[in-house]
């Protein structure tokens, strides 16, 4: 999005949202441990609308999704923690409505008063908030005269919350996504070069958007991670038992065709961590080519790999990292993440502009004991 696009949408600041009944769409997916918030980053990064909106005289209805609870309603998945966590840093009544559309929610909300604020359960209890379903959003609109998009991590999803609502409510965007937008103006577009990406993470479907558009800026692709097998299998590259999506060769093979003309440096696992069995973790082995042998299924990057990357992070003065290079959360599988997470920081020390974006790689600097501020900027956005 370019700055022009950015100075164009309406900043919350700027607009009439005194007194008024605010809709505030946030990211409130946080990783959830024995009914209590593990971490907070993303509702800290809220606080500075909320806070903007109270003094402003407002009543907040917020919503957000958690997880992927695919249409169904699982307790598991449920925003209640949340609103108890929320409660505790901000100065307002907070409520939480057990729903996020019918006539007890429609109860609540109208009992709230101005100054304070309601947290509606789950949005994708509902098939419809994933189906970008117009009847849907037109009931959450109801539950403001005004909207505020403030999910910066749920931007780039077409969903009735994010995409709909704009069109049944005037509105405009909050701090966080106007500090996340100007950052991205002045990083990505222009960026100093040589410019790389670093891109992990399980599925490449997950990620179409991000590569597509990565492509036409960056000067070198370094992938890691499970879509890394994706890629290999695209390219007729044995990979063994490693887990692929399928249906998503294609889309690989053409994102491969579209950094050879674009002249982007694109680089795969040139030798990968192996395994039998994920849960055992034995027999482990690295494999001497990337090519993965019959009957083992790659967990992390290898040796050669982590050497290589490491070469281009050196020579690189903007780098954008997303996503994990193998199963991180294992303690035995996570050498290559960490690895990068460190040089990512060496990098940025020696003057380099790093851009770390998505949910997991920022878990995973916390597991290498890494602080966000040892990077030029952290973004819970994929
Ligand atoms: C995220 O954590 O990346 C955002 O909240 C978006 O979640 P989603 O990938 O399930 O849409």
């Amino acid at each position: 999005m370019s700055e022009k696009t950015v100075l164009k949408l309406a900043k919350v600041q700027d607009s009439d949202v005194k007194g008024k009944n605010i809709l505030m769409r946030v990211d409130y997916n946080v990783p959830i441990s024995g009914g209590v918030v593990s971490d907070d980053t993303r509702i800290r990064a809220s606080l500075k609308t909320i806070e903007f909106l109270l003094e402003s005289g407002c009543r907040i209805v917020l919503m957000s999704h958690l997880g992927r609870p695919k249409g169904t309603i699982n307790p598991k998945y449920s925003l209640e923690p949340v609103a108890k966590y929320l409660a505790n840093m901000v100065k307002a009544k907070v409520t939480f409505a057990k729903d996020c559309v019918g006539p007890e929610t429609d109860q609540v909300v109208s009992a709230a008063d101005k100054g304070e604020i309601v947290l509606l359960e789950n949005l994708r209890f509902y098939p419809e908030e994933e189906k970008n379903d117009e009847d849907f959003a037109k009931k959450l609109s109801s539950y403001g005269e005004f909207f505020v998009q403030e999910a910066f991590g749920a931007l780039h999803r077409a969903h009735a919350s994010t995409a709909q609502i704009p069109r049944f409510l005037p509105g405009a965007i909050g701090y966080l996504v106007q500090k996340e937008l100007e950052f991205l103006d002045r990083t990505i577009i222009g960026p100093q070069r040589p410019f790389f990406a670093v891109i992990g993470g399980a599925k490449v479907s997950d990620k179409i958007n991000v590569l597509n558009s990565l492509l036409e800026k960056v000067d070198g692709m370094l992938i890691g991670g499970a879509m890394a097998y994706t890629f290999l299998a695209a390219q007729h590259t044995n990979i063994g038992n490693s887990k692929i999506e399928e249906d998503k060769i294609e889309e690989a093979r053409k994102i491969i065709l579209k950094a050879f003309k674009n002249n982007v440096e694109f680089m795969l696992p040139a030798d990968h961590l192996v395994v039998k069995d994920i849960e055992l973790g034995t027999p482990k082995e690295f494999t001497q080519s990337m090519a993965i042998g019959d009957g083992w299924i790659g967990v992390d990057i290898g040796p050669r790999t982590e050497a290589i990357f490491l070469e281009k992070i050196k020579l690189a003065k903007t780098i954008f990292w997303n996503g994990p290079m193998g199963i991180f959360e294992r303690e035995e599988y996570a050498h290559g993440t960490l690895l990068l997470a460190n040089a990512l920081k060496e990098a940025t020390h020696l003057g380099a502009k790093t851009i770390l974006g998505g949910g997991d790689t920022l878990s995973a600097i916390k597991k290498a004991d890494i602080p966000q501020e040892a990077f030029s900027h952290c973004s819970g956005a994929v």
